[in-house]
């Protein structure tokens, strides 16, 4: 049975207008958006009247005292989500998390002590998970009709001008942790990780070109997954022909997904190999069809996860291996040596911060 899910917006910037969009006119029948939550009283105030939210506070603590909810939604910096979820989680409500969920690894797994603890499930946005063609991937990568992976590439080539920075929190590791890799590149890994299966290891390269920033503005990785297959990945804020780019090469076909920030169907092309076509092709225009990646179709997800008693996706397992790859990423950059899975424990300052025990370059933010 569909319940109807009490949920409260905590920071209403950005991303928070996003959320609320997708919940007011897609999801008004699973959602309901009963507060918010800002310091800046002039931000909670207009998104209270864009959005139709009757109560608003100033921290989440105050948010908790005063409302039965069932979920609240991070939509503030990075570095205020470990200690947003695990006050949400710890009052026994659920929190589902923007992306990065944590700045380091020592971070999240506060939050998932947290969550282990709590009635409330802990879940990261990662809107690009949930298209139907990525479904339909993951379907036929499991049924073996593209046969297995050999070779993979993942790129986020963005553009970000030295004015974006200019916001307090971007650019230190001390609030965004870390540059393209933790903050744009991780939408793409994340989904990588989602079609391709655990990874095992990663040797990296992270550089600083141009930006006036502490962190990365380009990285380089090679990834070597469970499964034998390796993947190259790019993440940077320097290209101004932007695309978002996953390429998969199976035994029998080639898949490929192209687009910015969000995709559709028509945004993937799958090229067979010529004695396959007739089955990889009848797979792929299969179901399920039609939907586009983004937050409601996360957030549809969420409910009926909850409405089935199951934890809601992301959850902390699938968020924890992301986080983990991005974190021995820069591990290998700044140690010049290959990271495997599980080498990152509580002794490795990089357990405690994406960079670790220093970059190569002196800070400028
Ligand atoms: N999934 C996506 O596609 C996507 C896109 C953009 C941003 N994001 C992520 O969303 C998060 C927010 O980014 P943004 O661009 O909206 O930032 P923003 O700076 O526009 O908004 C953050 C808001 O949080 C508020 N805030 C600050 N301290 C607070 C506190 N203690 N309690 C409650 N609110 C507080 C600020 O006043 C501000 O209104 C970041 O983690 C970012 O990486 C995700």
């Amino acid at each position: 049975m569909s319940s109807t899910y009490r949920l409260a917006v905590v920071g209403t910037g950005g991303i928070a207008g996003l959320h609320a969009q997708a919940l007011r006119d897609r999801l008004s029948d699973r959602f309901e958006i009963v507060a918010a939550v800002d310091p800046d009283a002039d931000r909670l105030e207009s998104f209270k009247s864009k959005f139709g939210v009757e109560r608003g506070y100033a921290s989440i603590e105050e948010l908790l005292t005063a409302e039965q909810l069932d979920l609240v939604d991070l939509c503030t910096p990075p570095g205020l989500h470990a200690d947003g979820a695990v006050a949400a989680l710890e009052a026994g409500v659920g929190a589902i998390c923007e992306k990065p969920p944590a700045l380091s690894l020592a971070e999240f797994d506060r939050i998932a002590a947290a969550s282990a603890a709590s009635e409330g499930d802990f879940a990261v946005i990662s809107q690009h998970r949930f298209g139907s063609a990525a479904e339909r991937v993951r379907n036929m990568q499991a049924s073996g009709v593209l046969g297995a992976l050999a070779v993979a590439k993942c790129d986020t080539l963005w553009y970000r001008p030295e004015e974006y920075f200019a916001v307090d929190w971007r650019g230190r590791w001390e609030t965004e942790g870390g540059g393209p890799t933790m903050g744009h590149g991780i939408h793409q890994i994340d989904t990588l990780l989602s079609l391709v299966g655990p990874w095992a290891e990663v040797v990296a390269t992270a550089h600083r070109h141009r930006r006036a920033t502490n962190t990365e503005d380009v990285s380089h990785a090679i990834v070597t997954l469970e499964n034998g297959a390796s993947v190259s990945i790019t993440n940077s804020l320097l290209s101004p022909r932007e695309t978002s780019q996953i390429r998969l090469d199976y035994d029998h076909a080639t898949v490929e997904l192209d687009h910015l920030y969000g995709y559709g169907d028509g945004n993937w092309t799958v090229t067979p190999l010529e004695d396959r076509i007739e089955e990889v092709m009848s797979a792929w225009f299969a179901k399920p069809r039609g939907v586009p990646s983004g937050h409601a179709a996360q957030f549809e997800a969420v409910a009926d996860a909850l409405d089935s008693g199951a934890k809601p996706p992301v959850n902390c397992e699938d968020a924890r291996r992301t986080l983990e790859l991005i974190t021995a990423l820069y591990a290998s950059a700044f140690s010049g040596k290959p990271v495997r899975a599980g080498d990152i424990d509580p002794t490795s300052p990089y357990y405690q911060r994406m960079d670790g025990a220093g970059t190569p370059w002196p800070d400028r933010k």
